[in-house]
């Protein structure tokens, strides 16, 4: 067979370990796809930071490299929108498949993406967006697909459950734990977007778009953060019985005649015998609970080089083994169409 071509967007620690990934198990995956897959071209901002991958296949023009011909596949690992939204669109108009970790465009345009995908017969794949290397996006596309979801719930950001956890374990307050959590490289510098649970809204509303088959967009999230919990705060909740936790909630609601989702981030009181209360360090876990399947729970690490890029390979192999087999995997099922229910202060 042919190798199929792949452009990786971004070189990151992600994006690192994809592109070390792709030549260390070169033979397996090749095996399991059934071609060759081969980085023909890495798109960075500064080409000389980037000691460890093969220097020709580095380039500061991102948008010549999607639209060159020989390329099969795209791998999107730089994050935010723009750029990015317009150098993917450009991608899958051209026939490319597209695989991406960013949660972010997800979550604010995925309705524009997968159109796209659709319109032009190709694949957008996107399990590295939530949680990681734990299969949670496919299950919902596809595993699920013919089933009733009723209720997605559970803990999507690693960051702030490492947080919590610390703070329950120790006693320790907010800010105590949050510099922890930034020394051991949990938090980013800036720790906006996981504490004020901007992170977990992105992740919930890719979540309940999948489940519902709907379009929910981040600001359709009700969201509220962890960085107003106080040891005291714990200490009742403790004195309960209970821990707390972030939790991303997505819900059906409304009646059967006029059906609607409900979204939701906040920190929420869990009793010590949930099985999310056992959920520590930067651990993710998330409930699906489905009308014939019941109650599933997926769990592992949600963040992280390693987890990350092994979401993002799996959906390159799935989507090269579509790519020679002429199919395409899940589409966008968002034919619902379900009014999101404003939720109030909790
Ligand atoms: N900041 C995120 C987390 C990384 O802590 O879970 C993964 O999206």
């Amino acid at each position: 067979e042919r190798p199929l071509r792949v452009a990786l967007l971004g070189c990151g620690v992600v994006g690192s370990a994809v592109a070390r990934l792709l030549t260390e198990q070169a033979d397996d995956l090749a095996a399991r796809v059934g071609a060759p897959l081969q980085l023909a071209g890495i798109a960075v901002r500064r080409l000389n930071r980037h000691p460890d991958v093969d220097q020709s296949l580095l380039t500061t023009d991102a948008e010549a490299l999607v639209s060159r011909d020989d390329i099969d596949l795209v791998v999107e690992v730089i994050g935010g929108i723009e750029p990015v939204r317009t150098l993917l669109l450009n991608a899958l108009k051209s026939g490319k498949s597209v695989v991406s970790a960013n949660k972010a465009l997800l979550a604010e345009d995925g309705a524009t993406l997968h159109a796209a995908a659709t319109a032009n017969g190709v694949d957008l794949y996107y399990e590295a967006a939530v949680a990681g290397a734990i299969p949670l996006l496919r299950p919902l596309r596809e595993s699920l697909a013919g089933d009733r979801i009723t209720r997605v719930m559970g803990i999507v950001n690693g960051t702030t459950n490492f947080i919590l956890s610390r703070m329950d374990a120790s006693g320790a307050g907010f800010a105590e734990a949050l510099a922890e959590a930034t020394a051991l490289g949990y938090a980013e510098a800036d720790p906006t977007a996981d504490v004020d649970g901007f992170d977990a809204a992105a992740k919930a509303a890719i979540l309940a778009g999948l489940a519902f088959h709907t379009r929910v967009t981040a600001a359709d999230v009700f969201r509220e953060g962890i960085s107003e919990v106080t040891a005291a705060d714990i200490a009742s909740a403790n004195a309960m019985g209970c821990t707390v936790k972030l939790l991303a909630i997505c819900e059906r609601s409304g009646t059967e005649e006029s059906p609607s989702v409900a979204v939701r981030v906040h920190p929420a009181m869990i009793p010590r015998t949930h099985p999310l209360a056992g959920v520590g360090d930067a651990y993710n876990a998330v409930f699906v609970e489905a009308e014939s399947a019941g109650s599933l729970m997926f769990y592992g690490r949600g963040a992280g080089a390693g987890p990350t890029a092994s979401a993002v390979l799996g959906d390159l192999v799935a989507v090269a083994r579509n790519r020679i087999s002429g199919s395409r995997g899940a589409g966008e099922s968002a034919y619902a169409d379900l009014a999101v229910q404003p939720i109030g202060e909790v």
